[in-house]
């Protein structure tokens, strides 16, 4: 697939067949997300891939902050992806001080290219994906089992896409770049 169709292409999807997500396909799409930029190469963010049904109701049920449309997100998604990343390294200096004044805000930057560049290999290899926002992290880590140290970003439902949603309108480039 052209860079750019793909770029275009991807589409939050919301609803997913029944089709198995095949381990070496997710391994593919882990192995390409890799290759996102992070700060001096620290590569702090981690996936978990959550098919065990009796978690994924536990986040599905109880870690949504009551919104509705992300239950049944996950209720449906094949795989859930719990995108974490490793605390206090990206945008720290080794005696753990922040290098500058954003403070915790590089870890989830990383976090965030991490995530489009996994999204973006997904739609690639004809998946569907939608980032969720509207999560209780701490409840979410917990259920998932994340290790020490690291904090939940994200959530990524992700299966084959049931449908082709419309893309939702885009600003015009004149709106978005500034010229100085
Ligand atoms: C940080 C972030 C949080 C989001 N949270 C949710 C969410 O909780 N639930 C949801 O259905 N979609 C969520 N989305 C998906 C956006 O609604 C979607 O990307 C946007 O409407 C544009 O549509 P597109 O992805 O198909 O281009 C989120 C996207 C981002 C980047």
């Amino acid at each position: 697939m052209q860079t750019k169709d793909c770029i275009i292409g991807r589409r939050s999807i919301r609803k997913f067949t029944s089709q198995k997500v095949e381990k070496e396909t997710l391994e593919g799409i882990i192995g390409l997300a890799a290759y996102a930029p992070s700060w001096k190469n620290t590569q702090v963010t981690r996936y978990y891939a959550i098919t065990d049904q009796a978690i994924k109701d536990e986040i599905a049920e109880n870690c949504t902050l009551g919104y509705d449309g992300n239950t049944r997100i996950i209720k449906g998604a094949p795989v859930l992806m719990v995108i974490a990343y490793k605390q206090g390294i990206s945008g720290y200096e080794r005696s753990g001080e922040p290098t500058t004044n954003k403070g915790d805000h590089w870890e989830v930057f990383d976090a965030g290219i991490a995530t489009q560049t996994f999204c973006l290999a997904a739609h690639d290899a004809g998946l569907g994906t939608v980032i969720m926002g509207i999560i209780d992290d701490e409840k979410i880590a917990a259920a998932a089992g994340v290790e020490e140290g690291q904090r939940v970003a994200a959530l990524v439902a992700l299966g084959y896409p049931d449908g082709e949603p419309n893309a939702p309108k885009r600003k015009d480039v004149d709106v978005l770049l500034n010229w100085r």
